[in-house]
């Protein structure tokens, strides 16, 4: 026995639990199997000296190891160092943050934006900075209004904040139901709520479809209500300039608050972002949480990260490609005779049914040399286990004919096609 071990012999029983949680989801296959890539993220990878072609990444344009990005980070890397070693307001910040909050104002139409370390702080932060504060009144209540299929990083942020603020209510409407919510922001409206906030995602990432944003904006505008979107799966990725389902639905510039991530199609790595009214985004930097107490990101992240939105910003053809790409894979996937939730966005969920089935064909898949992993309950609901392909700028032609061809091969297979 090691001396560690033996050192943790009082907590036998509490490991034990774990273990037999963990064997519990290995037989119920909920066990998460991380597989090891050999190289970097890219269309095509290595996978146990195999190439597979990469279907399960957020790398929508294919910036995690484009060579401007790499270098705009070796360059960071150098000017700037490794680390700041601490938050902001404590230990300084460097003029490449700024910028990096004033390119992604300037691009996606708002006046200021503040950085954090991932999207998932952001959503954490924002509704516990936004209604923890009295702001001069005395006998008030707050109220969100979520998605039901919202990322957990708002449904966490929501909860934490219910719970540490005891006067915010929230009410989560039936995904993408806008005459459910119209109704409750009606009931709602004797109870003359200080702050009310409408959270969704931009896209939702299990569906790979949009929120209805035109409707919900003019919902905000009537109840005097902000409007929050996260966009973190399309930045980048929808609208004819990559601006993202504001500009796909003809709203840019009317979101009150948008959140986002730097860690998909803005190069991949990390780090995320609130974007909105100046005043806003200077309260969040006095008030959110995992802003004041959590590290300022990586000098060499916001270099790369500039240099993605310059390469977004200089042309569009990344996003036409990506675009293409999409529209090709959707057409061609479902003249194989697969069905596959309708959309525009690069996620297309390829809908199998039971669980077994999508476990099964991601395998063969995996086999046939294509990367794409499989969702099922409690992810998704019973009955609606898929895989969830996620289609790249860095795809070529090839690479998804390559795709499309081991998709028919596995699905005549496994019976799920003719
Ligand atoms: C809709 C949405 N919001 C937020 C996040 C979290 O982003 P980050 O990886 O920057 O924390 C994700 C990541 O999967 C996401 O899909």
């Amino acid at each position: 026995m090691t001396a560690s071990t033996s050192n943790t012999q009082h907590l036998d029983k509490l490991y034990k639990l774990l273990n037999d949680e963990l064997d519990r989801a290995k037989s119920e296959k909920t066990y998460k199997y991380e597989v090891p890539l050999e190289g970097q993220q890219a269309g095509v990878v290595s996978v146990s000296g195999k190439n597979c072609v990469m279907l399960a990444s957020n790398n929508y344009l294919g910036l995690s190891n484009h060579p401007e990005i790499c270098e705009a980070a070796r360059k960071g890397l150098n000017e700037y160092g490794f680390g700041l070693a601490s938050v902001r307001f404590i230990c300084g910040t460097q003029p490449l943050h700024r910028e990096l909050e004033e390119q992604l104002a300037d691009f996606l139409g708002t006046e200021d934006t503040i950085l954090f370390n991932s999207c998932w702080a952001a959503n954490e932060g924002f509704f516990n900075a936004m209604l923890s504060t009295d702001l001069g009144f005395k006998d008030y209540r707050d109220m969100i209004y979520s998605d039901q299929l919202n990322h957990a990083s708002i449904i966490d942020g929501v909860r934490l904040c219910r719970i540490a603020v005891k006067t915010t209510d929230a009410r989560a409407y039936k995904h993408n139901d806008i005459a459910q919510l119209t109704q409750w922001m009606e009931e709602d409206q004797a109870q003359n709520h200080r702050i009310k906030i409408i959270a969704t995602d931009g896209v939702f990432s299990m569906e790979g479809d949009t929120g209805h944003l035109p409707e919900l904006v003019k919902l905000a505008k009537k109840h005097n209500a902000m409007l929050y979107v996260d966009e973190s799966h399309s930045t980048g990725v929808l609208g004819k300039t990559g601006r993202g389902t504001p500009e796909e639905q003809g709203v840019h510039g009317q979101i009150d608050v948008i959140s986002g991530t730097l860690g998909k199609a803005l190069g991949g790595a990390a780090g995320g972002f609130i974007t909105g009214r100046r005043e806003l985004v200077d309260f969040l930097r006095q008030k959110a949480r995992p802003y004041t107490f959590s590290n300022t990101v990586p000098p060499f992240i916001v270099a790369a990260s500039l240099k993605a939105l310059e390469i977004l910003k200089r042309d569009n053809s990344l996003v036409q490609k990506l675009h293409d790409n999409t529209d090709y894979f959707r057409t061609e996937i479902v003249k194989a005779g697969f069905t596959i939730l309708p959309g525009v966005h690069p996620i297309v969920p390829v809908m199998l049914g039971e669980a077994a089935v999508a476990q099964d064909m991601s395998k063969e898949l995996l086999d046939l040399g294509v990367y794409v992993r499989g969702l099922w309950y409690p992810v998704v609901p019973k009955g609606e286990a898929r895989l969830r392909v996620q289609i790249s700028a860095a795809h070529s032609r090839e690479d998804l004919d390559r795709a499309l061809e081991a998709f028919s091969k596995a699905g005549k297979k496994l019976g799920v096609i003719q």
